[in-house]
């Protein structure tokens, strides 16, 4: 009996934590695509008709694929983490902060998109440019909490 909850138990956890991956690769992609489109809709003028397309693009963007990604793969991660005990594990909290510090970054992302779409371009190119390294170093950290667990 304890051996079979053992093994369902433990591919519970194999498939939640794919599913996590999965989910992690689409709000990802959605993270570095986003300030690229704004530097795009930011060369057009605030009265073209290109501007209203760039709009409905970043609206898209963040309604099909950032917003709900974000959600499935916390609820995911959260499950893999009650399942597994990691609460109170050093390697976990520090992904935790780089995990809200990208979720935070989201909703700077969608504050932007709303004020381009009342016509405010408030950073440059150059700036979103710099702004867009935050997911990668961000994964970076994320990724080496979570195979090499330093603490
Ligand atoms: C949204 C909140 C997140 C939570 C609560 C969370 C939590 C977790 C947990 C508990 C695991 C299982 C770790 C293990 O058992 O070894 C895991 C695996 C993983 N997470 Fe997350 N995670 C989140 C977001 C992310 C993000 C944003 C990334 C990538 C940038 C990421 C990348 C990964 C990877 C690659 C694995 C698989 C590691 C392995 O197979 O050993 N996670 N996550």
């Amino acid at each position: 009996m304890t051996e079979h909850v053992e093994w369902v138990l433990s591919v519970t956890y194999l498939w939640l934590k794919a599913g996590h991956v999965i989910f992690v690769i689409f709000w990802m992609a959605g993270l570095f695509m986003l300030p690229r489109l704004f530097v795009y809709h930011q060369e057009c003028a605030a009265d073209s008709p290109d501007n209203a397309l760039w709009i409905q693009r970043e609206q898209r963007l963040l309604k099909i694929i950032m917003w709900p990604s974000l959600v499935v793969a916390w609820v995911l991660g959260l499950m893999i983490a009650w399942q597994m005990g990691y609460f109170g594990q050093g390697w976990f909290h520090v992904k935790l902060a780089a995990v809200l510090a990208l979720s935070a970054y989201q909703v700077w992302l969608a504050n932007y998109a709303q004020a381009l779409a009342r016509g405010e371009r408030r950073w440059s190119g150059k700036m979103l440019r710099i702004v867009n390294e935050v997911p990668g170093l961000a994964a970076a950290v994320i990724v080496i909490m979570v195979v090499v667990r330093p603490f």
